[in-house]
């Protein structure tokens, strides 16, 4: 993605063998890059949410096994380094699927050459999140040009959270078929979601579209339905952050009644997300860890004061107990369709396995 004429993805490793990635944090108030140089740092990164995004956090964790490898490359070192950062963030289940998956070729590599393993598997997997979420885009493209061909208007998207490229390592998952509209002259206009309580949606997408000078309007996570009802939202684009082996769709709180609004009014309502976030261990969404995340993110928010300084501001009164729970699950049966890197399927177990059959669900 390019930022002020300037290509980034969202983490890279550094010549002297750290890594660097953008303090999301700042974002839209300051466009900062931070060095990370320990296994420590990546994990506090990732809990804070200096990286965020269910693609981002796995590629961030690689990186974080390649460091730990860096200072200690023994079978302990490397347990405790997938312990620590595997409860970072309980949801996203491209964690897990990072970490398996580096866990698998490090502890193959002999010690001296663990290191270097690690820094270039964690490398493949940020190339990989790349291609994946290109092709995302290209699957998903016809569906937005369908809508354009019927409706003699910008198409209007509306999605919630972000899923662009600063949630993975770039183009995104949801947006990555807007920014290929976009590019490809079709007319679009999104709707963004705030996306309370960290305004994911009002501080990252917005920023993100304004980059890419994609039309669009933040919106309170609750307008939503009335612009279903007014025919004002021709599709709903949303990530996700574990889907299961059933096509149950994780994702930001407030993505479900986003589904049940969408599905009232007759409002196809997708989701896109790339193999590592399928969780083929579970059918059940209930079964999904939701991260509960501090209540200062409930009763604080944080903007630019008049003075131009960057501020958190108490919302809440004193006292007042609050539950922050970070993502919901749809029912596969609000999912109108996934859209991943083979192609476009059923939210479903026969739709998942159409496209991945090597795959079974465990029952
Ligand atoms: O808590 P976050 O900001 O990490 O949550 C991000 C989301 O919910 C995204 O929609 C999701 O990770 C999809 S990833 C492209």
């Amino acid at each position: 993605m390019n930022i002020w004429g300037r290509h980034y993805r969202t983490i890279w490793p550094t010549a002297e063998r750290s890594v660097q990635v953008i303090d999301q944090t700042r974002l839209p108030f300051e466009f900062v890059t931070l060095e990370l140089r320990s296994l420590e740092q990546v994990a506090q990164a990732i809990r804070t949410m200096v990286v965020r995004g269910a693609p981002l956090i796995g590629a961030a964790a690689a990186y974080g096994i390649a460091l730990a490898m860096q200072t200690d490359a023994s079978d302990r070192a490397l347990d405790e380094a997938l312990r620590a950062l595997q409860t970072t963030r309980p949801t996203a289940q491209n964690l897990s699927w990072a970490l398996a998956r580096m866990r698998a070729v490090v502890s193959r590599a002999a010690a001296d050459a663990r290191a270097d393993t690690a820094f270039r598997e964690a490398g493949l997997i940020c190339d990989e999140d790349v291609e994946q979420c290109r092709c995302i885009g290209i699957h998903a493209l016809p569906l937005v040009r369908q809508l354009a061909e019927s409706v003699a208007r910008p198409v209007n998207i509306l999605t919630h959270c972000n899923a662009g490229w600063l949630a993975c390592v770039d183009w995104g998952t949801a947006l990555a078929p807007i920014y290929m509209a976009h590019d490809a002259g079709i007319a679009v206009h999104v709707w963004v979601d705030e996306t309370r309580p960290r305004n994911q949606g009002a501080a990252l997408t917005a920023f993100e579209l304004a980059a890419h000078a994609v039309p669009h309007t933040v919106i309170a996570d609750n307008l939503g339905g009335l612009l279903m009802q007014r025919g004002q939202v021709d599709l709903v684009l949303v990530g996700s952050d574990r889907t299961t082996a059933s096509g149950e769709v994780c994702n930001k709180v407030g993505t479900y009644l986003k589904a049940l609004a969408a599905h009232d009014n007759g409002v196809p309502f997708y989701a896109a997300l790339p193999a590592s976030t399928i969780d083929w261990s579970l059918e059940h969404g209930a079964d999904i860890p939701i991260e509960e995340r501090p209540a200062s993110e409930l009763t604080h928010v944080t903007g630019r004061g008049p003075s131009g300084a960057v501020e958190n501001v108490r919302v809440v009164a004193e006292g007042s107990p609050v539950l922050n729970l970070a993502f919901d699950v749809t029912p596969a049966r609000l999912v109108t369709g996934l859209i991943t890197e083979r192609g476009v399927c059923a939210a479903s177990a026969a739709g998942l396995q159409s496209l991945y059959p090597q795959r079974r669900a465990a029952s």
